[in-house]
């Protein structure tokens, strides 16, 4: 029986319609399987086939896949299976009128899912060159009826249409497989960092011998001040992190100073002030927003909003802001806690002290924040000086 074309076949203008119906559906798809539905489904109602699917290579599992509806998980076949095996390996199609009486069948899909093959028509999918999967169309709608030369043209024309698309759509997901990927990796990276300046942050508060969490208390009040300043939340976050490193510098400071009992002389007091400079030597060499952060508060945190502090002397806003913020929690946790050498100061002799440092010591707008919010930033100290933890969050980096 030769091939012929049959009332079955759809007329060109049918085609051209299917086609600029099934366009707009197939550029709004991104998702790889979803574009195999759409296409199989074209080539169905186009060469009028009982059955289609697009078969792709799985290059990491050496098989063919497809996905043949939504919602139905996808089918996996050898690289040598049947007729598509065949277009794969010679890169030629195949146009058969019975599957039964040709060698090249592989009959055990029929007789998995009771399913009767007869015409088949397979078209590989090239995409530069390269075959990346076949087209297969099973059995024309009809009575006695085949698919014809004309079927395999049009089934071609719609192979060419679908690989571009296809290989498109793959690329696109391996881009974005890769981008995740990167993203994790950078998650993992950055829990990494936070994780390291965190337990610098606990060794540079074991070496400086101070009492309970004082880099906490630093650190919840300096970003207290932050938010009333009004800075944004992504510098919150970076003076909640860097703040408990201010002290950094105190790691090389000797044992005899750092836990002497009693006053220190000037020599000892000199190489006590030397922490500031050995701090932002320690961290000169950041890259990152936060430990360039780190950097400004540990060397200059004891520097004086009007130029008598230490290391350098800075005036005013020559000193970074986020140094001068956390002076003033360093200073306000200093005095509301208990320390070793003294009990905590009672509250109404913490507050005229911070008042009279406005424009001194500290930036005058701070001490303006701290009065004018005192009992929220003193509600954490209970009468015995023991501070009490918001329980809020850290900004998020
Ligand atoms: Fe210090
Ligand atoms: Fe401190």
């Amino acid at each position: 029986m030769s091939y012929q074309e049959n009332s079955a076949d759809l007329g060109d203008s049918k085609v051209a319609a299917l086609l600029f119906e099934y366009m707009p559906k197939i550029a709004a798809e991104h998702k790889t399987d979803s574009l195999l539905v759409l296409m199989a489904d074209l080539g169905r109602q186009i060469v009028q086939a009982d059955r289609c699917s697009l078969w792709l290579i799985d290059e990491e599992r050496n098989e063919l896949w497809t996905k043949v509806a939504h919602g139905v998980s996808e089918l996996r076949i050898p690289l040598s299976a049947g007729f598509v095996g065949y277009s794969l390996k010679t890169g030629e199609p195949v146009l058969v009128e019975d599957a039964y009486r040709d060698a090249r069948f592989d009959r055990r899909s029929d007789l998995k899912n009771g399913y009767h093959t007869t015409s088949v028509m397979t078209m590989p999918l090239e995409s530069d060159g390269r075959v990346m999967g076949v087209f297969q169309a099973i059995n024309k709608v009809g009575e006695n009826v085949f698919f014809s030369e004309k079927d395999l043209e049009r089934l071609k024309l719609i192979s060419v249409y679908s690989a571009k698309t296809i290989e498109s759509a793959l690329r696109a997901e391996k881009l974005e497989r890769y981008a995740r990927e990167l993203e994790r990796k950078a998650e993992e990276l950055k829990s990494a960092h936070m994780e390291l300046i965190r337990i610098l942050g606990e060794v540079s508060e074991f070496r400086s011998q101070e009492v309970g969490d004082h880099i906490h208390r630093v650190a919840e009040i300096s970003v207290k001040l932050a938010k009333y300043l009004c800075l944004s939340p992504e510098e919150q976050a970076l003076i909640y992190y860097a703040a408990p490193l201010h002290d950094l510098g105190k790691v090389g400071i000797a044992d005899s100073i750092l836990n002497k009992a009693g006053k220190l002389t000037p020599e000892e007091y000199n190489q006590m002030k030397s922490h500031s400079v050995i701090g932002r030597t320690l961290l000169r060499d950041s890259k990152t927003d936060l430990l360039c952060m780190a950097y400004d508060i540990a060397g200059a945190h004891h520097e004086r909003w009007d130029g008598t502090g230490y290391p350098d002397g800075l005036k005013g806003e020559k000193i970074p802001l986020a140094a001068r913020i956390c002076a003033v929690a360093d200073v306000l946790d200093a005095l509301a806690s208990p320390r070793c050498y003294k009990p905590a100061w009672p509250e109404d002799k913490v507050r005229e002290e911070m008042r009279k440092s406005r424009g001194t010591h500290f930036q005058p707008e701070l001490v303006d924040i701290l009065m004018e919010h005192w009992d929220e930033f003193y509600s954490c100290y209970t009468p015995d000086g023991e501070f009490v933890k918001s329980g809020l969050l850290p900004p998020v980096i």
